[in-house]
This record gives structure tokens, C-alpha cells and sequence, in this order.
């Protein structure tokens, strides 16, 4: 098999999976396209990378985040991009403020939230389940979180796609480059002034706790705080949009399943798993070799950026027994989806009890969802696996 795979390619687009078990099987660590990255494949091989950030580091790939057209973005100061002893203090002092009380909070408002949304969905009929139902209520969730206007949360999918696009923008392209920047300067703006009411009027929120958070008595500085909050957007808007819109196709294209779930809700919490693992929509990270090291047989040179690809170690035979097929009730932990190690999704709680919520609301509404007969158009993204629109005619219980 040609070692030189282009994961931007259509067909790797449309379905990456067979592509990426021929990786597996003979090129575990090789050059793909676009740039020459290295791409891991294999379960073992993507974790002991995430195991040793001291060898694979984070903070390197600022640069692609920042690049000299846009001069700053707070994203590439936030702490996904951090390695440690930085990345520690960060992280302490977030978790103080972002628990799993903060999480439990926010349940009765995503239930309403979410009631709300299939009422209107079950109106319409004919949809867009991403714009009726996967996007709306993450937005809402996030907007909530950190107590911002809801006029804004129809905004949010439009700055976190800009947040998204700026590594791939090309040097030339001023005018997308100037949409960026306006983005990151409105954002910037808003979220400043969030911070400056909070300070002035404490509540019982996420902002006042970010602004409360101590570790040896110190606290997150405004540069922190802001970056922290733009990768609250980045991070769990887009993956949580996209977990839902994987969980609604597999749901339309099994309709047996879709009966299964509703006769035993119990089996939500491991379909909710099953669809992390099956079609993962954080499909991919980056990381950068500091030294020469070797990774699955293969020699690495210093400053080598790798791309651990998530989805193909989900489905890995070596990790998980009959991996390339959907099963339900499987035994084997499904953390990887949210990666691992010191950078382990924090937001893993939420979106778990937003795919629950939403399905939980749906699920007893409607006997069945049907696709319009168009092959699913995926999002042309490394690292997120998700639909561009998911039109579906609902049918209601
Ligand atoms: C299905 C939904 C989600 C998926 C699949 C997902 C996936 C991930 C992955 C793979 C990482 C690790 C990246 C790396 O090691 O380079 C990560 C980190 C992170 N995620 Fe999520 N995420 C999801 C939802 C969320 C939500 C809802 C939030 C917050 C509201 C969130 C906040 C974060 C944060 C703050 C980090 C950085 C942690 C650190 O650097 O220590 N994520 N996520």
C-alpha cells in the first residue's frame, strides 16, 4: 500500500476507515498527506505518545494556531497547547472552577433546553437534525456555562468554524485571513466584558469560579482566563455538535436499534459509548517530537509533527475485538474518543449528559428517523468526524 495517504483527500473524506486499517496494518507510523505528518495509527502507539508529553509535546503546534497573519489568538496560549509544569498549574486551577458540580448544574436546564427542541423538531417534521437539534443544544450549554447572552449562542458555531479554519488558511487569502481576525478581536471583546461583569457582580457560575480559582494562592491571569474560554468554544462546540449528528445517522440507518433504545433506555449510556468509539468525532490530535526517538519501529527525527488519529485507534482488532463493526454493550472502556493522559478531555462529563439529555428527550417522542436518500456529506476535516447537514423526516411515537 502507498505509504503517502491524503487524509484531505474525497475518498478518505467520505469513509477513512478502510484507508486507515491498511495504515494499521502496514504503515502504523508513515508520511501522509497534507504536509508529510506522521500519522499514528495503532491503539498502543497513540497511547504511549499521549503517555509521554515530555517526548511528544503540545506546545509546539502554537505556531499553527498562530500564525504571523493573525499575530495573536488566545487559543494558542489555552492549555491544550501547554506542556508541563504549565499545563499543570492551568489545568489545577480550572478544575477548581469546571467540576462535576458545575456539570450536575447545568442538567435541569439542558433537560428543558432539549424538551424544547424536540417539541419544535416534532412540529416541522422535515429537518436539518443539526440545525433542529445537535447544534442548538450544545450552544446552549456552553452559552450557559459561561453565563453569555443568549442572543449570542447563534453566533457561536460561526467563531468556533473560524477558530477551526485558521491553520488551514492559506497565506494569500487576506480577505478569509481579515474574517479571522474580526472573529478573534469580537470574541475577544465579548469575552472580556463577560469577565468584567462577573468581577463586579460574583454569581454561582463557572466565570466567577475561574475568577475565584486559587492554587497556592494564585490565580489564572486575564490572558489565562480568555484563553481559557476561547478553548471552551473551540473544544466543546463543534465534538459534542458532531456526537450527536454520528448518534442521529446511526439511529436513521438502524431502525431495529433505534426500537432497541427506546423498549430499554438503560442501554443509553453504552450506545452514547459505542457511537464515541465507532465514529469518533474528535478523530484526531497533534504532537511534536522534541527529541529523535522511534515509535512503532520507525525512526522520528527532533521537531517531527505526528498526528495520533483517534478513530483509527478506536477500532483497532489489537484493542477491541471486532472492531470495525457497531456492537452494543461492549466491555471495553471507550476513553480514547476524549483522549488521554495529562490533556484528557475535561469537558468529557458534559458531553456525555448533553448526548443523554438530548437523546433522552427524543428518543420516546419519535418511532423513527429517515434519511433523505442523499449519501451522508461529511465535514472535510483531519480532525473532526462529523456531517455537513443531516436532513431526516421525523416520525413521530
Ligand atoms: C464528544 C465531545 C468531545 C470530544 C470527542 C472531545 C475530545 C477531546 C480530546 C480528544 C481532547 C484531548 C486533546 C489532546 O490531547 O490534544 C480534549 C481536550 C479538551 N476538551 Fe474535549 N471533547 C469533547 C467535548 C468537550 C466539551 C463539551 C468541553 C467543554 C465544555 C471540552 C473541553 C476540553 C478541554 C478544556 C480540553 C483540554 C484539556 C487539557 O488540555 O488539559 N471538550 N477533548
Amino acid at each position: 500500500m502507498s505509504a503517502r495517504v491524503n487524509l484531505l483527500s474525497p475518498e478518505f473524506v467520505a469513509d477513512p476507515y478502510p484507508i486507515l486499517a491498511g495504515l494499521r496494518r502496514d504503515a502504523p507510523v508513515c508520511q501522509v498527506e497534507p504536509g508529510g505528518v506522521w500519522a499514528v495509527t495503532r491503539h498502543a502507539d497513540v497511547m504511549s505518545v499521549l503517555k509521554n508529553p515530555q517526548l511528544f509535546s503540545s506546545e509546539g503546534l502554537v505556531r499553527s494556531m498562530e500564525p504571523s497573519w493573525l499575530g495573536y489568538n488566545p487559543l494558542a496560549r489555552s492549555m491544550l497547547v501547554m506542556d508541563p509544569p504549565r499545563h499543570g498549574r492551568s489545568r489545577a486551577l480550572i478544575s477548581r472552577a469546571f467540576t462535576s458540580t458545575t456539570v450536575a448544574r447545568l442538567e435541569p436546564f439542558l433537560r428543558t433546553t432539549a424538551e424544547r427542541l424536540v417539541d419544535a423538531l416534532l412540529e416541522r417534521r422535515e429537518v436539518d437534525f443539526l440545525q433542529a437539534l445537535a447544534l442548538p443544544l450544545p450552544a446552549a450549554a456552553i452559552g450557559h456555562l459561561m453565563g453569555l447572552d443568549a442572543s449570542l449562542y447563534s453566533r457561536f458555531k460561526h467563531w468556533s468554524d473560524h477558530l477551526a479554519a485558521i491553520s488551514a488558511i492559506s497565506a494569500t487569502d487576506l480577505e478569509q485571513q481579515q474574517q479571522v481576525q474580526r472573529t478573534v478581536q469580537e470574541m475577544e471583546g465579548y469575552l472580556k466584558e463577560v469577565l468584567e461583569h462577573r468581577r463586579r457582580h460574583p454569581g454561582d457560575d463557572l466565570v466567577s469560579g475561574l475568577l475565584e480559582a486559587r492554587v497556592e494562592g494564585e490565580a489564572l491571569s486575564e490572558a489565562e482566563l480568555v484563553a481559557f474560554l476561547f478553548l471552551l468554544l473551540a473544544a466543546g462546540l463543534e465534538t459534542t455538535v458532531n456526537l450527536l449528528g454520528n448518534a442521529a445517522l446511526i439511529l436513521a440507518d438502524r431502525p431495529e436499534l433505534l426500537e432497541r433504545l427506546r423498549a430499554e433506555p438503560r442501554l443509553l449510556g453504552s450506545f452514547i459509548e459505542e457511537v464515541l468509539r465507532y465514529e469518533s468525532p474528535a478523530q484526531a490530535t497533534f504532537r511534536l517530537t522534541t527529541a529523535e526517538t522511534e515509535l512503532g519501529g520507525v525512526k522520528l527525527p527532533q521537531h517531527s509533527v505526528l498526528i495520533l488519529l483517534l478513530g483509527s485507534a478506536c477500532r483497532d482488532e489489537q484493542y477491541v475485538s471486532d472492531g470495525e463493526r457497531f456492537v452494543l454493550g461492549r466491555k471495553e472502556p471507550a476513553n480514547l474518543p476524549f483522549g488521554h493522559g495529562i490533556h484528557f478531555c475535561l469537558g468529557a462529563p458534559l458531553a456525555r449528559l448533553e448526548a443523554r439529555v438530548a437523546l433522552e428527550a427524543l428518543l420516546p417522542r419519535i418511532q423513527g428517523l429517515s434519511r433523505r436518500p442523499e449519501a451522508p456529506r461529511w465535514h472535510p476535516s483531519i480532525q473532526i468526524r462529523g456531517l455537513v447537514r443531516l436532513p431526516v423526516q421525523v416520525v413521530p411515537a
